[in-house]
């Protein structure tokens, strides 16, 4: 893994090693894909500026994330169908994050199931929870997630409703799937993969099947996922799942400074300014030019974290300058994980912490917590 130097490395070998379907699942955005690419593309415009003769020795990355203590500010976002990029997918990535200290966050459309990743853990990490229509479902995985004692409840508020990314439906990756001799052979072309595959019984929706009423297998689960994402959503409902699991609470999907206003009034401990990666509204604004007007609104209020489009330390950098207190990534670390596992995970981690130390101290700043909007370049 060493010989891959940057995130971009890691998404080539994935490419290699994961089949098509897999790998554009992670590698896609919804419509156009304009969102997607502007996360990642308006973080090239931020500059930082360059300093000298600064004292650079004794440096520090290390800081907080909703009250837990982190190696350094950035936490694994939820992502469905992690044990699909490789298999037991969910739990290497875990494993990554703990030995590496940083919150892992497990999806509520994850492989595999929040049992099986505390059995493999030691630490507690993260559940990211769905609101599904069946209110029974969810206080039955809340019940799971407090049994598994997860430090956290990430509630994902930008998915009411589904946005359409083309690269699924053309694989067939809709509901219900459609499987057809094209998969049979994507995945033969991948034998590392399908070995893997073969050898682990997490191969379906841990969480879902099995413990959601009338979900016994793979179409039964397309037939009730399609109806089960709920368009009437509220605030109401964010107080009642607040009241139901009690411990810290995070709200997901946060673009716009009125809605980060409401969020703050939840009392909630924390709000990610994300669009979903791009996956979801096609033509929103990039997470990190939207961060700042959230900041400035609620950030005396709620801590603010951010994700979306961050493939460097550089950007993690950027992204705590202008006040993210926390910053998450998906597809570097879904990469890393197609790529080689958990060796692969803890390279994209690897990464992206040696680009950031270095960059920090470049600026002039040697310890993360005192990283403020004064190292971005404003000049013309
Ligand atoms: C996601 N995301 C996501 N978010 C969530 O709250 N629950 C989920 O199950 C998923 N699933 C998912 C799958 C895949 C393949 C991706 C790429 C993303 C969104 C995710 O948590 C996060 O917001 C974005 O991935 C951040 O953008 P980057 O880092 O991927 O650019």
């Amino acid at each position: 893994m060493e010989t891959a130097l940057t995130i971009a490395d890691l998404k080539e070998r994935a490419r290699r090693r994961v089949p098509k379907m897999f790998f554009d699942y992670a590698d896609s955005g919804a419509w156009t894909e304009s969102t997607y690419r502007a996360n990642e593309a308006d973080f090239a415009r931020i500059r930082l500026r360059q300093r000298v003769l600064v004292d650079m020795t004794d440096r520090s990355l290390a800081s907080e994330m909703a009250g837990q203590p982190v190696a350094m500010p950035l936490a694994l976002s939820p992502t469905g169908l992690t044990g699909m990029q490789h298999a037991d997918g969910e739990i290497l990535a875990a494993q990554a994050a703990e030995a590496f200290g940083v919150p892992f966050c497990l999806s509520t459309m994850s492989v595999c199931s929040i049992e099986a990743v505390a059995a493999a853990t030691t630490k507690p990490f993260w559940f990211q929870l769905y609101v599904m229509r069946d209110r029974d479902f969810i206080e039955r995985l809340i019940d799971r997630a407090k049994a598994a004692k997860c430090g956290a409840l990430v509630l994902t508020l930008d998915l009411q409703i589904l946005g359409q990314r083309h690269k699924d439906v053309r694989n067939g990756l809709s509901t219900p799937p459609k499987f057809t001799p094209k998969h049979i052979w994507q995945v033969a072309t991948r034998p590392a993969w399908a070995f893997e595959m073969l050898g682990t019984k997490n191969r379906t929706f841990g969480n879902i099947v099995g413990h959601a009423r009338n979900v016994g297998d793979i179409s039964s689960l397309s037939a009730w996922t399609a109806e089960q994402f709920d368009p009437r959503l509220s605030w109401a409902d964010v107080a009642w799942i607040k009241e139901k699991w009690g411990g810290k609470l995070i709200l997901k999907g946060i673009l716009d400074p009125e809605d980060a206003r409401m969020a703050a009034d939840t009392g909630a401990d924390a709000i990610i300014v994300s669009n979903h990666g791009g996956r979801q509204l096609d033509g929103a604004r990039s997470s990190i030019s939207a961060l700042p007007a959230i900041v400035e609104a609620v950030g005396d209020r709620i801590e603010v974290h951010m994700d979306g489009g961050v493939r460097s330390g550089q950007d993690v950098l950027k992204a705590v300058a202008l006040g993210a207190k926390g910053v998450w990534i998906g597809r570097p670390f879904l990469y890393g994980l197609g790529a080689g596992g958990r060796a692969g995970v803890t390279r994209a981690l690897e990464i992206i912490r040696h680009e950031l130390d270095v960059s920090m101290a470049l600026c002039g700043r040697r310890d993360i917590r005192t990283v403020d909007a004064d190292i971005i370049d404003r000049a013309p």
